[in-house]
């Protein structure tokens, strides 16, 4: 390419290279021609080492607040935007660029001990992310959290609702899932986003092109946190191991495992965690049971591939259905 003025420069090139027209991001500090022309007033250690990936409605707030008990785990700062997540890979955030994701994480004061994350539950099922994060960063650590697809999609349409959403409160559960392809446009986009991110093999695969994951069992996560957490601190590699037993107490009110502070007294997660709603009924159950069986038998055969245990609910909804 012949010397131009930059903005002729970037219009020739990106002519030539359109495809690169999108960004893909990657850690200035691993590529010594980046770190040469990078501000030296920054550093690379402002990128968290683990992503919580979702999906959505597993229990991945109680997993974060968990996670921040821990005296060498740091969280982000929340964003004022969606709240505590940043959701930095999977959006429009993206092309806010690197120093805008880094100014959501803390100077850790310990490079090698200090163990920052972030948890943005849509990250599972977005199709672009995985080959993002993996190019900034290529050794985080990957969480993902598995309840039954099930519950899962109707957590997330008792979401819905509780958000105000017309087309959750105007149909009932069995109404949206069933929804054949000439219902309109606004309940097919509700059909989707309960049903989508619980195929979860097909959003596996794609996370373990690029990454080795930690599947966690979140129905585990809810029965017996100190449990999952302790495996959880293994995988992590992160020390001192934080005796969960003692750090968490199980609030009858609430009918959850919450933070023990001071003196025994519970602190809890808000009212939108742990909601409370009627039994999805028998019917719409067996229907989505059929529905998910397939996929929850890919995902079976994607854990016996990785040597990984099987969570209880896939253990128990395969045999429902054999
Ligand atoms: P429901 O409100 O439908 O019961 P997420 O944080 O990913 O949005 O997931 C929310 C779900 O986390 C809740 O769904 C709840 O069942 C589950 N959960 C698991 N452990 C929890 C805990 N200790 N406190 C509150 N909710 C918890």
């Amino acid at each position: 390419i012949q010397t131009l003025p930059p903005m002729e420069l970037a219009e020739k090139y990106f002519r030539i290279f359109p495809e690169e027209m999108d960004p893909l991001w990657q850690n200035p500090c691993h590529d010594k021609r980046h770190k040469d022309i990078w501000s030296k007033e920054k550093t690379c250690d402002r990128l968290p080492k683990l992503l919580v990936i979702g999906p959505q409605k597993t229990g991945t707030s109680a997993l974060h607040s968990f996670l921040t008990l821990h005296p060498a785990i740091t969280s982000n700062f929340p964003s004022p935007v969606t709240f505590e997540e940043i959701q930095f890979f999977n959006g429009p955030n993206y092309h806010n660029g690197i120093d805008w994701y880094m100014d959501f994480f803390p100077f850790p004061s310990n490079v090698s001990t200090d163990f920052t994350f972030e948890k943005s539950a849509n990250y599972f099922d977005t199709e672009v992310v995985p080959k993002r994060a993996a190019a900034l960063l290529p050794r985080a650590k990957i969480l993902a959290l598995l309840i039954n697809p099930v519950d899962r999609a109707y957590s997330w349409y008792q979401h819905q609702r509780a958000h105000q959403d017309p087309v959750a409160i105007n149909h009932t559960f069995h109404e949206v899932v069933t929804a054949g392809p000439s219902a309109s446009k606004e309940l097919l986009t509700l059909q989707n986003r309960s049903l989508k991110p619980g195929a979860y093999a097909t959003h596996l695969e794609r996370w373990l092109v690029h990454y080795q994951l930690h599947i966690v069992d979140g129905t585990l996560l809810r029965s017996n946190p100190a449990l999952v957490m302790d495996s959880i601190q293994r995988f992590l590699g992160v020390t001192p191991i934080l005796n969960y037993t003692q750090a968490l107490v199980f609030d009858e009110g609430k009918g959850f495992w919450c933070q023990r502070l001071e003196g025994g007294r519970p602190k809890c997660l808000g009212k939108s965690k742990g909601r409370k709603y009627p039994e999805m009924t028998p019917e719409t159950r067996a229907f989505l049971t059929e529905y998910y069986q397939e996929h929850n038998l890919e995902l079976l055969r994607l854990l016996n591939r990785l040597g990984q245990a099987l969570p209880t609910w896939l253990r128990e909804e395969l045999q429902s259905t054999s």
